[in-house]
């Protein structure tokens, strides 16, 4: 039997190809969803740099219009990369331990475009940071942006704050994954989970909230 061409569908999204790359190596329930996991996040994390890099840009532009519609899209897929790691949860610890060993000491803590994200967002280097200070400072600093009434500039520096809590919240939901996993087990990659644990805290904006107090100070109350 003559297999059917394939549709334009599958052509341009070139499916074949695509599922051709999911190869579980057991036939251990849960590996082929780890695997699936795993793809489905490398993808977004191309995504977001597209998305950060596009929006670093623009801010350099002064477009903060553009560079929030940017912003807007990577929180969403940060949130994408949430909801993908908790399939995981689905799998049992048992079920996990039936593949482990075929992982060897790969971990997706090796993944570069992981490292590139971080980076692409915080520096060192070009990154979505030093392109919004370098607007900010041209503005007068932080607390004057706040003080603008309907600032595309605030509007961005909120879009931030959102982009550090998606990410937050994907590292989260990681460490949960771990620990109902893992437990207190090592890493493939040798990491402890206490040092996950510490790296999770992480912000990807710090300066965003040390500014918090600034916005409160004329609110003190006096004591009686
Ligand atoms: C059963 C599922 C998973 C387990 C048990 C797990 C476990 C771990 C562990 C123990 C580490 C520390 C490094 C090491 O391996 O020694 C780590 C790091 C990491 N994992 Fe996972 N992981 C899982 C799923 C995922 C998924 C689906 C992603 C998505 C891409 C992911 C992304 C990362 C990243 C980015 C790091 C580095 C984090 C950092 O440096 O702060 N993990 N993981």
């Amino acid at each position: 039997m003559v297999s059917a061409p394939p549709t334009p569908y599958e052509e341009y999204i070139r499916v074949d190809e695509l599922l051709a790359l999911h190869s579980p190596r057991t036939d251990a329930p849960g590996e082929d969803l780890f695997i699936a996991v795993h793809q489905v996040s490398e993808l977004w994390l191309a995504t977001l740099l597209r998305e950060t890099g596009d929006a670093r840009r623009m801010l350099l532009e002064e477009d903060t219009e553009g560079a929030a519609r940017r912003l807007r899209t990577a929180v969403d897929v940060l949130g994408q990369l949430t909801g993908t790691l908790n399939v995981l949860c689905g799998m049992l610890p048992t079920e996990f331990a039936r593949f482990r060993t075929e992982l060897g000491t790969a971990s997706a803590a090796q993944s570069p475009q992981f490292a590139r994200v971080i980076k692409a967002c915080r520096g060192p280097g070009p990154s979505l940071w030093d392109a919004f200070a370098a607007l900010a400072e041209g503005q007068g600093g932080l607390v004057k942006i706040y003080d603008a009434v309907g600032g595309g500039p605030r509007e961005v520096a909120e879009l931030l704050v959102d982009l550090d809590d998606a990410f937050g919240a994907w590292m989260s939901a990681h460490w949960r994954l771990v620990s109902r996993q893992i437990g207190a087990a090592m890493g493939t990659a040798g990491q402890s989970a206490a040092l996950l644990r510490e790296r999770m805290e992480a912000r990807l904006f710090p300066a965003l909230l040390d500014v918090r107090p600034e916005f409160h100070r004329a609110e003190e109350v006096p004591a009686p």
